[in-house]
């Protein structure tokens, strides 16, 4: 609504965080370099959010695709989400952020995985802002996901096949629980999705900029915010319908 303060922040940003390897080649340094530098832009928008009020910021950190890099860099990138979940979690507690991993973290080794686990279960009862980080994650893969467990609903007996809805289904896909997805945001030039929220993200704002993500601050989030605020969602109805609610 033009003018409605609270509905000009979104309540929920999605980061597609690209451009790492761009910005360590400028510099001639290695792709990891560029993954370590990306740290600091996690720090920039995670105060941000903070700042503005956001209640649920998700971060795609690393694709189920992602595991077909060669794997010096993989392996560069694991150590590296070892070290900031060692490093961060408990200043980012201290803040009242609730961390949440999404993805096939079965993917991961044990150790990794007992950090995850580790980070949710000490930041469980924050609820200041929800931090999703997506890993070993595809939006393909969570609509299986999802699809399997109404498959294993109807196995049991519980759901009717007949029943299984767009309310059903959507039950079971990823941050199901947190608030809908309003604005979609992707460093580093590409205009694409690079099957990140698929289902999530039929109706969210979506917002590209060429910043690479090691150079993205709270003033390029500042930016995507104020051109979200300028957007009419229509949601299939006419913009007459919206600006004259009955
Ligand atoms: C995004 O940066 C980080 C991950 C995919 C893990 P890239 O590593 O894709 O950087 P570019 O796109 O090659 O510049
Ligand atoms: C998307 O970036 C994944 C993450 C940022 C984690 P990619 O760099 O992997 O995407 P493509 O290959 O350009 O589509
Ligand atoms: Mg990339």
């Amino acid at each position: 609504m033009p003018g409605d303060a609270a509905a000009q922040v979104p309540r929920h940003i999605a980061i597609v965080m690209d451009g790492n390897g761009r910005w360590a080649r400028k510099r001639h340094r290695p792709r990891s370099f560029g993954h370590n530098a990306g740290r600091k832009a996690v720090r920039e928008v995670i105060e941000a959010c903070l700042r503005e009020g956001v209640q649920v910021l998700t971060l795609f950190a690393f694709s189920s695709e992602n595991w077909q890099r060669p794997q010096d860099e993989v392996g560069a990138l694991m150590g590296l989400f070892v070290r900031a979940l060692d490093k961060e979690v408990d200043e980012l507690h201290s803040h009242g952020v609730r961390l949440r991993f999404i993805g096939d973290l079965a993917a991961f080794d044990q150790p990794l995985r007992e950090r995850m686990q580790a980070a949710m279960t000490h930041t469980a009862d924050n609820a200041t802002l929800h931090v999703n980080i997506a890993v070993s994650y595809g939006g393909r893969w969570d609509i299986v996901q999802a699809s399997r467990q109404a498959a294993a609903a109807v196995a049991r007996g519980e759901l009717r096949a007949e029943d299984i809805s767009e309310a059903s289904l959507g039950q079971w896909m990823s941050l199901a629980d947190l608030p809908p997805l309003d604005l979609f945001i992707r460093t580093g030039g590409e205009c694409r999705v690079s099957n990140f929220l698929l289902w999530q993200i039929a109706y969210a704002e979506l917002y590209f900029t060429d910043t690479l993500w090691p150079d993205f601050d709270q003033a390029s989030l500042r930016q995507a915010i104020e051109d979200y605020a300028r957007r009419e969602r229509r949601y299939g109805r006419t913009g007459e319908q919206i600006a004259n609610p009955s």
